[in-house]
């Protein structure tokens, strides 16, 4: 199948780093988001970084006005109504995914694929959602979209070889390496990132060490790029839970216990970097 209309709805971290490689792989891209303000915020952020990449020399200033003339913004949902592909980036909740997807699938044409970034939700579930089951798919791109190559593509008990096949070939174009994945709790990334980060912080919380030497352990002693709890405050410690939370009910096994100094940080709204405080401070 050909795809050459994207729509990427929500345009917080996830979509707009999302609708900025699409538009990059020359594909026409339409931003939507409930919130002019997330609109604006996002279409900003990837002027900013397309910019950065004309300075540096990564790019002309030809190709950044080709990728900005393809990148639009909606706060309609009915404008995915011309749509090849719908990749939805909206907060990490079902309710919110599952109403999302079945207003999709009154709107978007038949042959649509329907995507989703979740980075923890049964995709099998949001796929018997909508009357196009073999068309969902999850499409689970990491942070900071631009710069991160892989992309964990997870078949709903239900996508058929076709759509999974047209995901395949989409992630290529965008210059990313897919990697296939069935639809497990946490799938592959998060099964294996998370409880290391949650045993970070255990590891905080039962005074072993401070956070900053915890993060030194792990990057010189493991040459991991950035520690895990500097790596959990760039998450952002509520989704860090809520994702241990899909874990341990997911398998039912104590070992996916959230840890409790988590819980509380998450009460506080000490998130992480997104509101100034974590396991560290930001101005
Ligand atoms: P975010 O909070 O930065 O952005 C979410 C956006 O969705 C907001 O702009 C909000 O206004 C919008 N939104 C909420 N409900 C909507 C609706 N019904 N229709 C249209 N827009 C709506 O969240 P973030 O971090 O971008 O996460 C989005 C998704 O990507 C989540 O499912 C998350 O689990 C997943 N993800 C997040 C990663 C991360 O590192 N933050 C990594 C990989 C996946």
């Amino acid at each position: 199948m050909t795809i050459n209309h994207v729509m990427v709805i929500g345009a917080g971290q996830m979509g707009a780093g999302i609708a900025q490689v699409f538009a990059q792989a020359g594909l026409n891209v339409k931003m939507n988001d409930m919130s002019q303000d997330a609109l604006d915020q996002g279409l900003l952020g990837i002027e900013k970084r397309l910019g950065r990449a004309v300075e540096k020399g990564r790019m002309t200033e030809g190709e950044r006005k080709a990728i900005t003339e393809l990148l639009s913004t909606t706060t309609d949902l009915k404008d995915a109504a011309d749509c090849d592909l719908v990749v939805e980036a909206v907060v990490e909740s079902m309710d919110v995914k599952v109403s999302v997807f079945q207003q999709l699938d009154e709107i978007a044409p038949s042959h649509a694929i329907l995507a989703t970034n979740t980075s923890s939700l049964p995709i099998t579930e949001i796929a018997a959602a909508t009357q196009r089951p073999e068309q969902v798919i999850g499409m689970h791109f990491m942070n900071p979209v631009p710069v991160m190559k892989l992309v964990e593509i997870i078949r709903a008990i239900q996508t058929s070889d076709e759509t999974y096949q047209a995901i395949e070939d989409m992630t290529k174009k965008l210059e990313k390496t897919p990697v296939e994945v069935e639809d497990f709790p946490g799938f592959v990334s998060n099964r294996i990132l998370m409880p290391m980060i949650n045993e970070a912080v255990y590891t905080v919380h039962e005074g072993v060490a401070s956070p900053e030497d915890v993060d030194a352990v792990m990057k010189l002693g493991m040459n991991h790029p950035m520690g895990p709890l500097t790596l959990a405050d760039f998450i952002g410690l509520d989704t860090c839970l809520y994702i241990m939370e899909v874990l341990h009910e997911g398998f039912g096994d104590s070992k996916y216990r959230p840890c409790p100094l988590l819980r509380k940080y998450v009460k506080a709204g000490w998130l992480g970097k997104k509101s100034g405080r974590g396991f560290y401070t930001y101005d």
